[in-house]
């Protein structure tokens, strides 16, 4: 199974890494594929495999390249079985991890029209070193904005790392009937 990643800053890489490395572990024959040099061509698309899709947010979009797949993917749907995880910062608040109470990924479904067999949002990382002012400058404000760290220098990874095998043994139970 292709877990297709995008990534800015390389932490939804690290998750689709280990995302890919927990799916072999249950039995599935899975690899990470970054979408920036390896993007998928039609026929490995079109093809009914089942794949994981998952990109981070940056201003409130999923990474260009990811959407851009998933429009492909969308209307091959639920044929061809779809995962598709959204990384964001909102994930890390109870309630926001689903497609009902994240709005990033509740939209991002809606627009394509796909009908993935599960869509999670994953908590993401917060690294205020590595951004520049203007990106810095944003995110204290979204963080004022949600109640989380404005100092400007944090770097708190929220991710559930510990829910992730869990996520896979779904995944590898959810494309079985599908395989
Ligand atoms: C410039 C920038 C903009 C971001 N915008 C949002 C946002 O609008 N909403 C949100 O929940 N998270 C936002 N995030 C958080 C990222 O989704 C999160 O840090 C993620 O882990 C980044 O993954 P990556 O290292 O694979 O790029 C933003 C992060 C950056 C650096």
């Amino acid at each position: 199974m292709d877990v297709f990643y995008a990534s800015h800053f390389g932490h939804t890489e690290q998750i689709a890494r280990h995302l890919a490395t927990l799916i072999c572990d249950a039995g599935v024959p899975a690899r990470a594929c970054n979408l920036a040099r390896d993007y998928p061509d039609a026929e490995r698309i079109r093809a009914p495999d089942a794949c994981v899709l998952i990109s981070p947010i940056r201003y409130g979009m999923h990474l260009p390249r990811a959407s851009r797949l998933l429009r492909q993917i969308a209307p091959l749907t639920p044929a061809k079985p779809l995962v598709l995880l959204s990384v964001n910062l909102t994930a890390r608040k109870d309630g926001k991890t689903s497609a009902e109470g994240n709005v990033y990924l509740r939209k991002w479904i809606a627009r394509s029209a796909a009908r993935p067999l599960i869509a999670e949002a994953i908590a993401g990382k917060l690294e205020y070193p590595r951004y520049n002012l203007f990106d810095r400058t944003m995110i204290r404000l979204i963080m004022s904005i949600t109640g989380g760290p404005t100092d400007g220098t944090s770097v708190i990874d929220y991710t559930r790392w510990d829910r992730l095998p869990e996520l896979a043994t779904r995944i590898c139970a959810a494309i079985a009937p599908a395989a």
